[in-house]
């Protein structure tokens, strides 16, 4: 009895599997390791086609762009990204008005060169840079690379003695329009914002709210707490940065292709401080590490930014010297969080809109005259970087 049944329930199996053939996604061993790999399950079988298609495409683009990369190795990949759809993609958001016009002023960092300049240096390593932040589902890279840049200026400017983590969700939700929160915006209008503010305060004082998986309303800015930033309670709720100013590491490009940004410049300001960069990221999602060309990133005219983040470095050592740049796309994406830009050209327009934020610090005599030293070990670290 029981063999029989065992019998006629293959016989079923088999007929439903025969139907089921036309209808299933084709077993393919890449596809189903990589929902293995990447833990992934879908609503329907539907969903799973449509997926598995997304993933199909990705390896295409994926191919193409290593195709185009060539010269620097590969540098795109599968990755948990590959079944997703475009608005599912990490988030970017920088959006500027049209016209906008620049007034800050450009800084000569060339002029104040040191005598060696170094043919390595990466900031990451310094307590300059903080650790790789996240914006999530929300189109506030803008607000990431201002606070970040903030950030940097709090602990040079202070040799090292001041180290506070800073709240891009103050940035994000209380930047005024033309900067739209979530919806994007650009870095010179969050440095302007936070000079109208008494400062932006620290993370835990002020944590990111937005959500991580899934797109979220910008969270409205909490002015009761921005207003008590400097307030009797200020020795509980923690440090805070006071933001005097901004100017540009290299002549800002508004328009055109921007082929001809000065890159020394950039060099030479990198080799002081960390700089808020802004980018073509078109081709990042796709992006699993090593050095990605100037000609897989495209192009790097003004009207292809979109995107900011943070130059920490340079490598002219490199068989293909390249820029060091941290995303806010989590450590899980990159080379650890970071990208590594061809550095002969202006790579994703890297060059275009080079931001440095000011601050002012109340610093006492005696933290006053530790500063140089301060800095210049920060300095040391940052060369010595390997
Ligand atoms: C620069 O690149 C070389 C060769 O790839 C590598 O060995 C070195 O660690 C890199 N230096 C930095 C600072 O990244």
């Amino acid at each position: 009895m029981l063999y029989r049944v065992a019998i006629a329930s293959a016989i079923v199996a088999t007929a439903f599997a025969q139907v089921r053939v036309v209808e299933a996604p084709q077993k393919d061993q890449e596809w189903e390791d990589y929902k293995k790999m990447y833990k992934k399950t879908y609503e329907s079988p539907a969903d799973e086609r449509e997926r598995q298609s997304l993933f199909e495409a990705s390896k295409q683009r994926v191919a193409r762009l290593n195709e185009v990369n060539k010269k620097a190795g590969n540098a795109f990949g599968i990755n948990w990204f590959s079944d997703r759809k475009p608005d599912e993609m990490n988030k970017r958001g920088h959006v500027k008005p049209e016209g906008w016009t620049p007034t800050a002023p450009v800084k000569d960092y060339k002029a104040t060169r040191r005598a060696n300049p170094p043919a390595a240096l990466d900031w990451q390593f310094t307590s300059a840079v903080t650790a790789i932040k996240n914006q999530g589902q929300c189109g506030s890279c803008w607000a990431f690379s201002a606070t970040e840049a903030v950030e940097s200026q709090l602990v040079l400017s202070s040799g090292n003695q001041v180290r506070i983590e800073l709240a891009p969700q103050q940035t994000t939700s209380c930047t005024p329009s033309p900067a739209q929160g979530c919806n994007g915006g650009f870095t010179e209008a969050a440095y302007e914002y936070m000079g109208t503010v008494t400062g932006l305060t620290n993370s835990f004082n002020y944590p990111y709210m937005q959500s991580l998986t899934a797109t979220s309303a910008t969270q409205a800015c909490n002015t009761a707490k921005v207003a008590a930033i400097d307030g009797p309670m200020m020795q509980l709720t923690g440090g805070y940065a006071a933001v005097s100013g901004y100017h540009y590491a290299t002549t800002p490009c508004t328009s055109g292709a921007c082929a001809n940004q000065d890159l020394a410049a950039l060099q030479a300001a990198i080799e002081t401080t960390p700089v808020s960069v802004c980018v073509n990221a078109a081709s990042w999602n796709d992006y699993t590490g090593g050095v990605m060309t100037s000609a897989a990133c495209g192009s790097m005219a003004a009207k292809a930014q979109d995107h900011c983040v943070m130059a920490t470095g340079f490598n002219t050592t490199a068989p293909t010297p390249y820029w060091i740049v941290r995303n806010s796309w989590s450590s899980t994406w990159g080379e650890y969080g970071y990208i590594y830009l061809e550095m002969a050209e202006n790579t994703c327009g890297i060059a275009d809109d080079a931001t440095i934020p000011e601050v002012a610090l109340d610093l006492t005599d005696a933290q006053k005259a530790k500063v140089a030293a301060g800095r210049e070990r920060l300095y040391q670290k940052a060369v010595l970087a390997q």
